[in-house]
């Protein structure tokens, strides 16, 4: 049984009317104060406490339902624990994490655990298919320093469907350190999942998610499933974890009066040092923390802005910021937000290399799930080289964190520097990753890389790779077809 308490409910939204005109797509400039009202919703915690056995057990149910996105229309949507997108899951390094996983959609889907560095049978990638009305129990100890992860449907070819009729969700971990952060959520510790969407004339989504070069880029941006929103500031500064869940959309932050702010953290975890910028990119997956000074009756937009790359194509209103006019104190920014060991690749490290091939293969090759591509010892520390091809790309690589060596030579801006495990690919552009591998080895189930554009991903710009014990690597076949284990959940009832 999925616990009631713990279903997402947008019912709060849906009586909410924007007072905004027309859909047509065109950026309209709405009279003053009539738009970018709907208060901003936050995917509300689900932290479960420990149980009798020292396990924190999350209950995560897929669904279908209908959404009052536009006001006044219902759009079709899926989500976990509730109509659409799902709730932020969040637990603590060292803790035992027990999901039980349930699909009530009508097609088959996987949840895949972006960014927590679990062993690969519980990764939910293309292997891990759970059948409609089946049941998934994947299990591991969360070992990771703090972070904003996020969990999505990776269903080989229909990932890019899956996620963007709404399945998608945050997993914040905790660790021991205090990172002298604002961290209460929902009021100065603020998740923000930014997605782009079409809309038909009947309110339910359009496009097609693999079409053209790089799917879609909709003309409508949705910050946690709200169009429109706003949120209110009541404190002086405020933390935001945010992630791009987009299709294909890079989003290229900036506040509309180009105030500054700092990162804080990349997708692996906090940074040394905050970094002062006025503007973010992020492509799809990737994650950042941020925190953003306001003063009393600010009142602010955060934007996305076209800068010349296909992905970021026109200028969008994110979120309005409105600040009261008497803020609570906030921390002061810590000079160290966390001190994460440099991932150093020793000398003679493994140099591999993988070339994004047009929209749909890697070195050549589009995605096999009956082939393992690469085989890596356990605990390695790896060179990992990727080269754009004539289309923008990024790179994900499941289970690890990297640091960016350089792109094209030269070092990564500061605020980039940390540990991630997705990254950007410009155009023609040769990226270089330090990678450090986890220990679980496992050389019967694969972890996958790919371009995290989802249209690219599921007509195969992807890649898997084993990890077993060092000194085994040439016993391991590239071939997975006849083994056991690899068989979709049998339906449970
Ligand atoms: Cu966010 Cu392999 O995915
Ligand atoms: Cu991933
Ligand atoms: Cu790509």
């Amino acid at each position: 049984m999925v616990n009631r308490r713990n279903f997402l409910s947008l019912a709060a939204l849906s009586g909410v009317a924007a007072a905004c005109g027309s859909r047509s797509g065109e950026r309209l400039e709405p009279p003053p104060g009539a738009v970018m009202a709907t208060p901003l919703f936050v995917p509300p915690l689900l932290a479960p406490p420990l149980d009798g056995d020292g396990a924190r057990h999350f209950e995560l149910a897929m669904q279908t339902g209908r959404t009052m996105i536009l006001p006044g229309q219902q759009t079709p949507t899926w989500g976990f624990n509730g109509a659409f997108l799902g709730p932020t899951l969040r637990a603590g390094r060292g803790d035992v994490i027990r999901m039980t996983v349930r699909n009530g959609l009508p097609e088959a889907s996987t949840v895949h655990w972006h960014g927590i560095r679990v062993p690969a049978a519980m990764d939910g990638g293309p292997h891990q298919l759970i059948q409609p009305g089946a049941v998934w129990n994947p299990a591991w100890t969360l070992d990771q320093p703090a972070t904003t992860a996020w969990y999505h449907p990776h269903p080989h070819g229909t990932t890019a469907q899956h996620v963007y009729r709404g399945l998608a969700g945050l997993f914040i971990v905790d660790d021991a350190e205090d990172h002298g952060l604002p961290a209460a959520y929902g009021v100065d510790d603020v998740p923000l999942v930014l997605q782009d969407k079409e809309f038909a004339a009947d309110g339910s989504f359009s496009g097609d998610p693999l079409r053209g070069i790089y799917g879609i880029l909709g003309d409508h941006m949705l910050v946690n499933g709200v169009w429109n929103p706003r949120f209110d500031v009541t404190t002086q500064r405020v933390r935001l974890r945010i992630l791009n869940g987009a299709q294909a959309r890079m989003f290229n932050l900036t506040f509309a009066d180009r105030r500054r702010f700092h990162v804080v953290g990349n997708d692996g975890g906090l940074l040394g040092a905050p970094v002062e910028v006025d503007q973010l990119v992020l492509t799809p997956g990737e994650r950042a923390e941020v925190v953003v000074g306001f003063a009393p009756g600010d009142d602010v937009v955060l934007r996305t802005l076209d800068n010349g790359v296909d992905l970021a194509k026109g200028d969008f209103d994110l979120v309005r910021f409105v600040a009261a006019t008497g803020l609570k104190p906030s921390p002061a920014l810590p000079a160290h937000p966390a001190t994460l060991p440099a991932i150093v690749p020793p000398a003679g490290a493994r140099l591999r290399t993988f070339a994004l091939g047009g929209r749909d293969s890697i070195n050549g090759r589009p995605m096999d799930m009956d082939r393992i591509d690469e085989v890596v010892p356990a605990g390695a520390v790896e060179i990992w080289e990727v080269d754009g091809s004539g289309f923008a790309h990024n790179f994900h690589i499941h289970e690890v964190a990297f640091q960016v060596l350089d792109v094209n030579g030269a070092a990564p801006p500061a605020h980039a520097s940390g540990h991630k495990d997705t990254v950007y690919v410009p155009v023609r552009s040769k990226v270089r990753l330090a990678v450090q591998f986890g220990r679980d080895t496992d050389p019967s189930s694969p972890y996958m890389y790919h371009c995290h554009i989802l249209r690219h991903e599921d007509a195969g710009m992807m890649g898997q790779f084993v990890i077993v014990e060092p000194g085994t690597e040439s016993q391991v076949p590239h071939t997975l077809s006849a083994r056991p284990g690899q068989q979709p959940t049998p339906p449970h009832h």
